[in-house]
C-alpha cells in the first residue's frame, strides 16, 4: 500500500493520521520524516492510548526534533519512538513497518 511521496513530507515534517487495515480492523497510524529517514508509528500515545496529534499533520514539536503528544507534552525520539520525557517515559510508541522505493512510501505487511 502506498501511503504518500516521500517528497509529500518536509524535513522534518509528518504526515497523519492515515488509516491503515491491519488484520485485527483499521488503525492509525503517522509517518514522520527526519534526518532523512522516515518511520511511521501507531497514533496512540503509550500513557493513555490517545491519538497524539491536536491537528492534522502536527506530530514534531516547535524545534521539529522531536514527536510530541499534544495531550501531556510526552516527548519521543523520531527515529526510534522512545518516550525521551514526560509521563511515559520508559515506554515508546509502537512503529509500523515502512520502506522507501521509487520515491514513495510504502506500508509494509502490517502484522
Ligand atoms: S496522553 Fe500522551 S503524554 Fe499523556
Amino acid at each position: 500500500m502506498i501511503l504518500c511521496g516521500f517528497d509529500d513530507l518536509d524535513e522534518p515534517g509528518a504526515k497523519g493520521p492515515i488509516t491503515v487495515e491491519f488484520p485485527d480492523g483499521p488503525r492509525k497510524i503517522f509517518l514522520v520524516r527526519y534526518d532523512g529517514q522516515v518511520r511511521a508509528y501507531l497514533d496512540a500515545c503509550p500513557h493513555l492510548f490517545v491519538p497524539l496529534e491536536m491537528e492534522d499533520d502536527k506530530f514534531l514539536d516547535m524545534t521539529g526534533t522531536e514527536i510530541m503528544c499534544s495531550v501531556h507534552a510526552a516527548r519521543f525520539d523520531p527515529l526510534t519512538g522512545a518516550c525521551v520525557w514526560g509521563p511515559c517515559l520508559g515506554r515508546g510508541l509502537t512503529p509500523v513497518a515502512v520502506t522507501v522505493a521509487d520515491g514513495k512510501i510504502l506500508l509494509e505487511n502490517p502484522q
